[in-house]
């Protein structure tokens, strides 16, 4: 059973939210996203030539994803340079971007996008593909919506939405299910499931997803505003 969360919130609330656009000068565009002690930052680049030339696409742009965790973003300390995990989860948001930004704009060209996790409490490739979106809009690329991403599960009996490192390690191991959404267009760009749920209680998993995402999206939303209004006041 877990009928009250280890930090107080209601099963259906997000953690504290904190969004910037605009945080690293030296790329075309950038973001940080942090949820509770969860921080991503995303830095992107292009679009340029394909390097190396035989990745080259047609008809769009090939978008070349890159995830890390810090060596200090955990407690025990990330082992440095790019794991197992670290592919999957850059391939999961790539898969996720490529739907998201219109790709087909850009034949023969590359995109970078490079996601850093600064700190890590669960629900990191989340915060990265929330961060690599907005990042994605400050570099002023064209897409078909903003990428906002949660995830949620199920703890003991309850369904919830944004756990923590500490809630997915309850007894054993709780059911984790990173979603993203395109919430102007009601699309799902990811769903992953880690764990065991039933069908009933997956669809309440997603309705938590997306009601969390619509929240997240607004937050989005308001960085990238302040970021052109504080620009065409400089
Ligand atoms: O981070 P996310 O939930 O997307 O992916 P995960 O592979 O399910 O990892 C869950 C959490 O485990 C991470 O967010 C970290 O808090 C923790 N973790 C860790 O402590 N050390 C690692 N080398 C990898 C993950």
């Amino acid at each position: 059973m877990y009928e009250q969360r280890f930090d107080g919130r209601k099963f259906d609330e997000l953690r504290k939210i904190e969004a910037e656009v605009g945080v690293v000068p030296n790329a075309k565009g950038s973001a940080r996203f942090r949820i509770g002690n969860t921080e991503a930052i995303a830095a992107v680049y292009g679009p340029d030539e394909v390097k190396p030339r035989h990745f080259e696409k047609m008809d769009r742009a090939v978008l070349m994803v890159k995830y890390d965790m810090m060596p200090f973003s955990v407690p025990d300390r990330a082992k440095p340079g790019i794991d197992r995990r670290d592919m999957e989860i850059a391939e999961v948001l790539m898969n996720a971007l490529n739907r998201a930004i219109m790709v087909e704009e850009f034949p023969q060209m590359m995109i970078n996008i490079n996601v850093y996790v600064t700190q890590a409490d669960a629900g990191t490739r989340c915060a990265s593909l929330t961060a690599a979106s907005m990042a994605c809009a400050d570099a002023g690329l064209p897409m078909r919506d903003l990428v906002a991403s949660v995830a949620g599960g199920k703890i003991g009996d309850s369904v919830v939405l944004d756990l923590t490192k500490e809630e997915e390690d309850f007894e054993g191991g709780a059911t984790d299910v990173p979603m993203a959404f395109l919430p102007s267009k009601g699309e799902i760009l990811l769903l992953q499931l880690d764990g065991k749920v039933s069908k009933e209680d997956l669809k309440k998993v997603i309705e938590l997803g997306k009601e969390g995402a619509q929240k997240i999206y607004e937050i989005e939303r308001e960085a990238l505003k302040r970021r052109f209004s504080n620009e065409s006041k400089s």
